[in-house]
């Protein structure tokens, strides 16, 4: 089977969003081939879940700021003799054959499966508030490489972008590709500074919340404080997991809890919005994801 127009329209479930053309050339020339597993592999693929679930994972939290710098900074090294900015794709995207789509796990031997169809999810629902012709600021929190603001500045270049991470060679990277427009900048969800002001900005997360635990709450002050237009999150929410009636459900949710991922940030907002202090627009699930997570539930919202 191949990724058409209609898988990505099927994931995002909504009207409200349409995919620009350039992200239609991308899905014909990528080609993105896939299978549904069978029985005896499905059976397969959840005992090795169920094995890594008794491994030691990598946890989330403040410890790994270095473990993320020396990451990026592979990439980086990578960067300065290819410069190809494809460099910058981080290697996990092109870990395993398996991956989540439609709420199934398939199998997939096209390389940077996993990465290409989630930049045209990223690039279709961002997509959105970026196709206007008045330039805006335009804010990735934990960026990483910056690969996501690249593919958003080639789309809609009138904006100015920023790429804010707690990792030292994520600002290393976004100098060394020197791209006009594109600033990087020091930023920790544990402790916000001011320094790239947010007010009126569309500011967007891809799975860099995820990392905060529910040490979320200071961040949330922060933006409310400093009242952003619009929030974008594609990040992985336990809240959207039926883990009384799904399989798959259950163990991403044990997987998110072994690793100390997000846990309770979409019932904060919830309250907060009963309070009446924030505005969510859209809370969606897009069940597709990588072999062990389905890591991008979409949540807009944005401080009334
Ligand atoms: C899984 S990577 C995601 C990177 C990129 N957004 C992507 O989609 O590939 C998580 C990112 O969050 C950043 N990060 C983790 N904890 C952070 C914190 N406390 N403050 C700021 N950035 C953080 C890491 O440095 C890393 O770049």
């Amino acid at each position: 089977m191949i990724i058409d127009e209609q898988d990505i329209m099927r994931i995002i479930d909504s009207s409200q969003y349409q995919i620009n053309d350039a992200v239609k050339q991308r899905i014909k020339k990528d080609n993105l081939e896939y299978e549904p597993l069978n029985q005896t592999e499905f059976n397969k693929y959840i005992l090795d879940f169920l094995h890594v679930l008794n491994d030691d994972l990598v946890v989330a939290g403040r410890d790994r700021q270095v473990a993320w710098h020396s990451g990026w900074n592979e990439n980086l090294q990578e960067y300065i003799v290819t410069r190809d900015l494809d460099s910058l794709i981080p290697k996990y995207h092109n870990k395993n054959i398996l991956a989540k789509l439609h709420g199934q796990i398939i199998r997939t031997e096209t390389q940077w499966f996993d990465y290409k169809l989630h930049s045209y999810v990223v690039d279709t629902i961002l997509g959105k508030h970026l196709n206007t012709a008045s330039p805006a600021k335009v804010v990735e929190i934990g960026c990483g490489t910056g690969y996501h603001l690249f593919r958003q500045q080639d789309q809609f270049p009138q904006h100015k972008y920023f790429g804010l991470d707690f990792a030292r060679s994520s600002q290393e990277i976004i100098k060394e590709t020197n791209r006009p427009g594109v600033t990087g900048a020091y930023f920790n969800y544990f402790n916000p500074t001011r320094n790239v002001r947010l007010t009126d900005a569309i500011v967007y997360s891809v799975a860099s919340l995820e990392q905060i635990g529910e040490d979320y709450h200071k961040f949330i002050q922060h933006i409310i404080a400093q009242r952003p237009k619009m929030v974008i999150h594609f990040e992985p929410i336990k809240e959207v997991f039926d883990t009384e009636n799904n399989l798959l459900d259950y163990l991403h949710h044990k997987y998110m809890t072994k690793r100390k991922y997000l846990h309770g940030y979409l019932t904060t907002l919830q309250s907060l919005e009963k309070l009446g202090v924030i505005k969510i627009y859209d809370t969606r699930r897009l069940h597709y994801g990588s072999k062990f997570i389905e890591g991008h539930t979409l949540i807009q919202w944005s401080p009334i």
